[in-house]
């Protein structure tokens, strides 16, 4: 079978962002550019020679004929063995669990999460390590230099593979493995969260509605919720996954997930809602008419883990993204453990994951994970509220109140401006970063301020440093504004203004999150002057 080497050139914006390659699907499929990042990541990892890696992705348009080209790639790049996830699907926790539980010495995972998919949406491609985590900056770096020297790229001649067979096929000298995508990880799930204790609840008729957005957990919750854990059939909805996921926007928050949060908050709600992205990571938690944040989720989860036999010694540590609530800083606080705040994006926490610093992170964006695999798991944090929910016997609305009573509560709100112009957008964090050493000591819109920086990051395990990862103003009485520019958009800049509230009085816990957050919102815009620099008189998504 020829090998073929293609002769190409450098294609500019070939830069990974806070998860891997995200572009237009068109961009994609134009001539080169796929095979030529591809490339460049198995030159920026040290070539593939006799490696294994884990390929799969979340089913969107492109998936099967990306796969196919990544084959014959690293085919001609002399792989010893690939393997993926039947049909080309693998969650991206799924993924990260498969390279870890075969010592792979790697993973490619094409998704771009909860953005839409289809021929004018959105395609990705993430290389993942040995640890099942995302490349850590310095291998992204490596590779985004190699993306500006490729003069040639490897592939094979040959037929498509048939992704829909179980089993070991032969391309010239490499083995690809068809695997299921479900089982092992089911296994895993098994080995952390209680099942017939989470049985026994919907034995006891418990009822849930858990919203697989027609994206790639569909077959994963199907296969766990109602066919291992006896949930009712129905349990599950839109659980087939669709090439541009039923049309829709597979973000599990309360704008996309629309159709959830009417049943949660409507006459017949059932006990429990959850619903997640296109690639499985994240999760969105709703009891009956009572949404629950991702931040609040975190400090949940870690207030309660103990209570799964995956977690019954306790916690090492917890993490969270700078910009999520310090809710779970409280719960940390009172449970004497670390807590570590990180920069956005998950391929911060695999460090202190695997120095067993952490055994639970989350971010603000419905991520939520633990030591178990090296990426944010959508359905395990659904398994691990069911475990809790079982375990406690209280409703989702009980559990809350016990946390905000405890703990006060953080009012949590993000305001999405979307497809700013770059310059505009750049020229408001300009301004406010310039701002920021005089702010201290002064008052905006009644609000003190009490510290007002650009978040930099040493990693206490490699001591690597990462600057530039957003703009914080810390108010007085527990208030904060943040400001970033999202590193996942593929088109214009999108800001993300992240606003936190706490509130520890009693009778202020049940507060509608909009007034509790008025202030801190005011401040924000008057001190950045969004609308006036960005000519945007309202946020596109808040969440
Ligand atoms: C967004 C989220 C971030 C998450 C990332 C990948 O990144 O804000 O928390 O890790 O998607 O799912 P951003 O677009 O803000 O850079
Ligand atoms: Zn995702």
């Amino acid at each position: 079978m020829p090998m073929q080497n293609v002769r190409t050139t450098p294609i500019e914006g070939q830069k990974p962002g806070t998860s891997g390659l995200r572009k237009k699907t068109g961009v994609f499929r134009r001539p080169h550019f796929l095979e030529n990042y591809v490339q460049s990541i198995f030159d920026g990892i040290g070539g593939i020679d006799g490696k294994t890696l884990v390929i799969g992705g979340d089913g969107r348009f492109f998936n099967d004929a990306a796969i196919q080209i990544i084959l014959r790639m690293a085919c001609a790049n002399s792989a010893a063995k690939c393997i993926v996830g039947q049909g080309g699907l693998l969650s991206t926790p799924a993924a990260s669990h498969l390279i870890r539980l075969r010592e792979a010495d790697g993973g490619l995972i094409l998704s771009a999460s909860h953005n839409p998919g289809g021929p004018d949406a959105d395609f990705g491609l993430k290389y993942n390590g040995p640890n099942g985590g995302p490349a850590s900056e310095a291998v992204t770096d490596k590779i985004f230099e190699r993306t500006k020297t490729l003069a040639l790229y490897k592939i094979a001649a040959a037929e498509d593979i048939d992704l829909e067979q179980l089993g070991t096929h032969r391309l010239e000298n490499m083995t690809i493995e068809i695997v299921d995508p479900v089982s092992d990880y089911a296994d895993l799930m098994q080995t952390i969260v209680d099942f017939p204790k989470i049985r026994a609840l919907f034995a006891g008729g418990f009822t849930m509605c858990f919203d697989a957005m027609h994206a790639v957990t569909g077959p994963y919750a199907h296969a766990i919720l109602e066919d291992m854990l006896g949930a009712p059939q129905g349990t599950v909805i839109n659980g087939q996954p669709s090439s541009d996921f039923g049309k829709g926007h597979p973000d599990p928050n309360p704008i996309w997930a629309k159709t959830l949060m009417d049943k949660m908050y409507g006459p017949a709600a059932p006990d429990f809602g959850a619903a997640s992205d296109g690639d499985g990571d994240r999760n969105m938690i709703v009891g009956r008419g009572a949404y629950v944040t991702p931040s609040d989720s975190l400090a949940l989860l870690t207030a309660h883990a103990h209570l799964a036999p995956g977690y019954a010694d306790g916690l090492l540590g917890v993490a969270r993204s700078m910009p999520t609530s310090r809710a779970v800083d409280r719960v940390a606080e009172s449970l004497g453990i670390a807590c570590y705040e990180t920069p956005t994006g998950w391929k911060f926490f695999g460090n202190l994951l695997d120095a067993g610093k952490v055994t639970l992170c989350g971010e603000e964006s419905a991520g939520t994970g633990s030591d178990h695999v090296r990426e944010k798991d959508g359905l395990w944090a659904v398994l691990l509220w069911l475990n809790i929910l079982a375990e406690t016997g209280k409703s989702v609305s009980e559990l809350m109140a016990d946390l905000w009573s405890d703990h006060g509560r953080c009012y949590y709100s993000r305001l999405d401006y979307e497809d700013v112009e770059t310059d505009r957008a750049t020229a408001m964090m300009d301004g406010l970063r310039a701002k920021l050493d005089g702010l201290v000591g002064t008052e905006i819109a009644g609000l003190q301020v009490e510290a007002a920086d650009e978040f930099a990051y040493l990693d206490p395990v490699d001591g690597s440093r990462s600057t530039g990862q957003g703009l914080r103003i810390v108010f007085g009485h527990g208030g904060r504004a943040v400001f970033r520019l999202s590193g996942t958009g593929t088109q214009g800049a999108t800001i993300r203004i992240y606003l936190e509230q706490l509130q520890t009085e009693a009778e202020r816990l049940n507060d509608a999150p909009e007034t509790a957050l008025a202030s801190v919102r005011e401040a924000a815009l008057a001190v950045s002057d969004l609308v006036g620099m960005t000519g945007r008189d309202a946020p596109d998504v808040i969440t």
